[in-house]
């Protein structure tokens, strides 16, 4: 559910939530980890642990931000392009961090989802996928949701596939339409940031992404912190959401 702007600037984001805190959908094109990892004479690998580290941070800070939802892109199916070696790296972290998270998860009633196509995925990191999710399933103070295997075009491809077959049409039965086909839901985005200097949305989310205010930053992904995403909140706050109306000054 999305309120007004308004109401948004109001909250303290040191403070946890109050129930009627706003309910932000924030997503992230975690972005620059290759070049951090270089720039220290790294090997990439090492720029996509230190991001994963990130993401523990930035995901540890979100709920007390007024973040309900926090997607973040984890691997894009565009990545298949890489050599493999890099990409089952990745792959090999969300296992990694499914294994070691899921408990901490469950604690901090962090519900998980993955998006994104699971039949490429290796049969064990799929089993490790529907078992966090299945832990996780009753949490209810931040919904995860990591975009793995996905591209936007493809999940928005697949689920008009079966749309002839939905007989009351609308945008919201699209919708619900597109969450089955992507398994983690799908919500309207609020705030997009991208991190890494690039200003663009690689297929990321273009459907929830219709209203989104974005936030781009040079900074990459490793260097991210929770001030990082406090002040990008606090950015979102600070601008008025028209979605195509006249601002309130205006329209009196
Ligand atoms: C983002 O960092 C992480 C993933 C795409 C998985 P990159 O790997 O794209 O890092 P750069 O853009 O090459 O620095
Ligand atoms: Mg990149």
């Amino acid at each position: 559910m999305l309120l007004q702007h308004k109401t948004v600037r109001q909250i303290p984001l040191t403070q946890p939530a109050p129930d009627h805190a706003p309910r932000l959908h924030v997503a992230i094109i975690s972005d620059g980890n290759g070049r951090w990892a270089v720039a220290r004479g790294l090997p990439r690998s090492a720029g996509h642990r230190a991001g994963a580290e990130t993401a523990r941070r930035v995901i540890e800070a979100a709920p007390r931000m007024g973040i309900h939802t926090l997607t973040l892109f984890a691997l894009s199916s565009a990545n298949w392009k890489r050599p493999p070696a890099e990409v089952q790296g990745i792959l090999r972290l969300l296992h990694e961090y499914l294994l070691t998270e899921t408990t901490h998860c469950m604690e901090e009633g962090v519900r998980l989802s993955i998006i994104g196509r699971r039949d490429r995925l290796p049969a064990t990191l799929r089993q490790a996928v529907a078992d966090s999710e299945a832990a996780t399933a009753k949490g209810t103070r931040l919904h995860l949701r990591l975009a793995v295997d996905y591209s936007a075009r493809e999940a928005i491809y697949h689920a008009a596939c079966r749309f002839y077959k939905v007989t009351e049409l609308s945008p919201e039965s699209f919708s619900t339409v597109l969450a089955e086909v992507l398994r983690g839901g799908s919500t309207e985005v609020d705030l997009l940031i991208r991190t890494g200097g690039e200003q663009r949305l690689s297929d990321f989310l273009l459907w929830e992404c219709a209203f989104a205010e974005f936030v781009f930053l040079q900074k990459r992904w490793p260097d991210f912190t929770a001030d990082d995403l406090e002040a990008a909140v606090n950015e979102f706050n600070r601008r008025e959401r028209t979605r195509g109306a006249l601002p309130d000054a205006i329209a009196g």
